[in-house]
This record gives C-alpha cells, structure tokens and sequence, in this order.
C-alpha cells in the first residue's frame, strides 16, 4: 500500500521501533509520511507525537522529517540528526541515550514499555514470509518480536547481493536462560540469514527506491594524520613487544571523522590479514577489505559516505563472505568483545587528567549524539584508545581539561588516549601518573603551562592526594568558554 495508508497505523502517542543504524537501512516513506499527517494534525490544533526507538543515528527522512514536524516526544537510543539535536537541547524532546548493547535486552525484559509498531527497511521478502534484512541490522530482530503490529518497508534501492551477508541470532534469552554466544572468531556465523516474522502481525508493506543517506567524511586534515600516525606507531610498539600478535586482534572502530581517518591510515601499515568485529563499516573499512588488509568484518550496519555507499551498493557480491552484519546486541555485547580481546578506538569530545572521558555532553550539558556503542567497547576491549585533536573551535577549546564535564568512560576504561600532540598509555599507571603524561604527551601547547599549573597547585592543596582536584575551579575552563567563547585565560 502507499505510505501515507501504512502511517496512518501509527496512533498518536504509540510508540514506534524504526529500523536504522547509523544512516543505512532506515525507512523512508512510512516517517516521511508519518511527518505529513502529524503536520497535517497539529495544523487542525490536534496533538500528535511518537516515541521513537530506533537502532541508532537514521536519516533526514526519518529523524530529521519528524523533528521539523514536532512529532517526536521521546527518543532512544542514539542520534545524529541536527534538529533532533536542537529539540534535546532545548528540552523540547526526551532522549534516552544508552549503550546500544543494551536496547534489545532492556525492550525484551520489559523495561522500556510496550512497543506498539515495528516499521522496517528490509531488501526483500522471502517466499515463506521471512524477511531479508537490508543495510543495517540494528535491533529489528527485537521491534520485529516485540511489536503488536508491524510495517515493512521494501526498498528496491538495496542490493539483491546482500542476501547471505547477515548472521540472525535468536539464542538470546533473559537470565536465569541465558547461555554462551557462540561466536570464537570475528567470521563465525551463529544465526540465521533472515529474519523471522508472523505474517499476521504485519500490516502494511511499502515499496521503495531510495538511497542510505549519509554525509560525506571530512578528509583527514593535519590533525587526523597525525594522530593517525601516533597510534600506528603504538601498534607496532605493541606487536614488536608481543602483546599483540602481528595481524592485530580485531579492530572496532568509533563513529566520527578521526576514527574513519585512523581506519584509512591501516592502509598504510604493515599489517596483514587482520579482522574487525566493530558496530559500523564505514568509508575507511571499506577500503581496507577492498585492499584484502581485512578478512572480514562483523558489525550491524554501514555508516558509509554517498560514494562508498554507491560503490559498495553496486559491488556487493563480493563482500558477501567476508561482511557479517548482526543484530546490535550481538555485534555490541560484551561477553563476545571481551572474549575476542578488540582493540577499541573511538572519538570523544573531551578528556581530563585522570583520563576520565566524555563522549556525549559539550560543556557538561548539551548533548552532541550519544553513547552509542563506545562503552560496550571500551569496558570489555584488549586495549581501550581514545582520540581527538587536543583543541576544537578555532584552539578556543582544550580538550584535555582539569576535570571532564560529564564522564561517559571512566578511568579503568580508559588505557591509551591519542591527540595529534602525541599519544598517552595509561596502562598501569596511578591517577598522578596519568595526569603528568596526558599534560606531557597530549594537550597543545598553548594550554600546557595552564593545565601544569592546576595539576601543581591541586597536588599542594588538595583534600586528598589519590586524584588531585580543587574543587572550586575544576569545572572553570568551561565556564569561562560558556562566558566568554574561549577557554583561554
Ligand atoms: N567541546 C566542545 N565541542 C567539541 C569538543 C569539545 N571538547 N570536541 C569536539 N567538539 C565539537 C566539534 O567542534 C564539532 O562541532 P561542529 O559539528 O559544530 O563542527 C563536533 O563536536 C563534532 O566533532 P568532530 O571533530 O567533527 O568529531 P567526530 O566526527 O570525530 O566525532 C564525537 C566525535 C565524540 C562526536 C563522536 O566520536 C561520537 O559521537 N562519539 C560517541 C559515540 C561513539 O563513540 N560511538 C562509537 C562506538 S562504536
């Protein structure tokens, strides 16, 4: 049937699972049209907002048309969408941001509430009903289980090829059931290639063509380079010293521009044969399993830029044995990273000197997207890397800070960080210890001096001598920058 019949399902204040994970595999038509009747709702003075679940970031189709609609009143678990941005800043939506792992459980355990609609991208329909997944896997398992009613969008703009690339578990279950995860490497298939269905909760299929909308990745700048540099060095460290064997373990690699430009610098290695069990195959990952530097990558879903996801779209035949896309709860869970030992290396806003991390919240309180899948990785990785340029906004932003002004990661689940100054292996090391090499080795030299001194003067007068902090003046920096646009003194 047409969108605007298959949205008009949805009831005003339902909750929705979408489909979509980082810009792959979201629907298009049923939001779009979704937007136009809540539009056409509001204009006739009627009330009319969703709550939103989907897998993670989706599209302008999706989050962006119900955003300028005004349509959503509560979203989980991860988003990148500007307006969407703006509505949670302004405190006109409600997000719930939480480890991505942990959707498909806390839905399955009941804790999220009921779930009144499943509406799902998928590239086709098998005969016996089932339903071939699309770009991304995201939780569609889940919305597809726990929805009372369900809304297939088929979008013919998918390559028949991915057929075959996707590994369906269903041997989750809620504790006291739970049992091992099968899965011993990377490439291990556990599951089933589609997914199941009852054909009597679906009610409506719509047809589409459109693309995976996603923005280009900035090329890596000077900065990029450089830390892309630090870190190849400090994996060849690493494989020289024989904590790491000489393919690596597998790789995960974070949303953002700097992880996709480290994935690029890969190339550039010396290593062979390696493996990637991560959350999303972006432009730098591709390269690599073109160049056969990657056997294989497991993940959920694609976060590839117009190009990419044309080149790939059109040549996805031969990616079919070497991609494995999961459901989030697989590729993100905690048990399978910790057995695989991967090397997580994720994006962040800022850090402090004890490398505490935050990875969400711009001045302690705006958020920028979200956690995402950064604390399934960093907890359970081999080693846990995180990176960013050591200044944002034209230098008037340090970030290596006194004291981080949220903290996503805390200092256990933090063991290399990387600017484009130089990198920091906290392994081993006590909070003082930490502090003196991330001002030594990470922080830009025009904040140097600044962040020495406070260091100094919390060593001499703080309550304690554990973690060092003055309390009155922790937060100050980013104060100042709220005042008067720079952190500078
Ligand atoms: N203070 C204020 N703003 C900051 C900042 C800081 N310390 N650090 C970065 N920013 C701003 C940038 O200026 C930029 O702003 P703009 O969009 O207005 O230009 C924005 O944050 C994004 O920064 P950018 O340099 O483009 O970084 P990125 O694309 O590499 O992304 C994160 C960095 C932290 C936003 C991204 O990695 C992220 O969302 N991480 C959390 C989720 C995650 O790690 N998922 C992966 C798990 S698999």
């Amino acid at each position: 049937m047409g969108a605007a019949d298959a949205a008009a399902f949805i009831a005003p204040g339902s909750t929705v699972g979408m489909s979509g994970f980082t810009g792959s595999g979201y629907p298009k038509a049923v939001p779009m049209a979704l937007a136009a009747r809540i539009e056409a709702e509001h204009a006739a003075g009627r009330p009319f907002q969703v709550r939103v679940w989907t897998g993670a970031s989706t599209g302008p189709e999706l989050d962006g048309a119900l955003a300028r609609a005004h349509g959503i009143e509560f979203r989980l678990p991860y988003n990148s969408d500007p307006l969407v941005r703006e509505q949670i800043n302004t405190g006109q939506m409600e997000y719930f941001d939480l480890h991505l792992s942990q959707v498909a459980p806390m839905a399955a355990q009941g804790f999220l509430g009921p779930l009144d609609t499943a509406v799902i991208e998928v590239s086709a329909i098998a005969s016996d009903g089932s339903l071939v997944p699309s770009s991304s896997v995201g939780n569609n398992k889940t919305w597809i289980d726990q929805a009372r009613q369900v809304i297939v969008e088929v979008n013919r703009w998918q390559s028949a090829a991915l057929e075959g690339m996707h590994d369906i578990y269903y041997g989750t279950a809620l504790p006291p059931h739970r049992v091992p995860i099968p899965i011993l490497k990377p490439g291990d298939r556990v599951g089933e290639p589609r997914f199941r269905c009852d054909p009597d909760k679906v009610v409506a299929v719509v047809e589409t063509e459109s693309p995976d909308r996603n923005l280009p990745f900035r090329a890596p700048d000077a900065a990029a380079r450089a830390i892309a540099g630090h870190l190849l060095e400090f994996l060849c460290h690493e494989v020289k010293m024989g904590r790491l064997p000489a393919s690596l373990l597998p790789i995960q690699s974070g949303v953002g521009n700097i992880p996709n430009a480290v994935l690029g610098s890969l190339l550039d290695g010396p290593f062979e044969r390696m493996t990637a069990y991560t959350e999303v195959i972006q432009d730098g990952m591709l390269d690599l399993l073109i160049a056969g530097r990657l056997q294989v990558a497991s993940a959920t879903g694609f976060s590839l830029s117009p190009g990419a996801a044309h080149r790939f779209n059109a040549e996805a035949a031969q990616f079919r044995d070497r991609v494995i896309l999961r459901p989030q709860e697989i590729s993100n869970h905690p048990e399978v990273i910790r057995r695989l030992g991967c090397l997580a290396m994720n994006g962040m806003i800022e850090a402090d000197i004890y490398g505490c991390v935050n990875s969400t919240h711009v001045m302690g309180s705006r958020i920028q997207n979200g956690i995402g899948g950064s604390g399934d990785f960093a907890r359970n990785a081999y080693i846990s890397i995180f990176m960013t340029p050591s200044t944002a906004k034209d230098g008037h932003i340090s970030t290596l800070v006194p004291q981080a002004s949220h903290v996503d990661h805390i200092p256990q689940d933090v063991q290399v960080l990387v600017t484009e100054q130089g990198l920091a292996d906290l392994r081993g090391l006590s909070p003082k210890q930490r502090a003196r090499l991330i001002i030594a080795r990470c922080v830009h030299p025009d904040y140097r001096p600044a962040l020495s001194d406070y260091f100094e003067r919390a060593c001499a007068h703080a309550y304690g001598q554990q973690s060092p902090s003055l309390l009155t003046e922790a937060l100050s920096w980013h104060q100042r920058f709220i005042e008067t646009g720079s952190m500078r003194s």
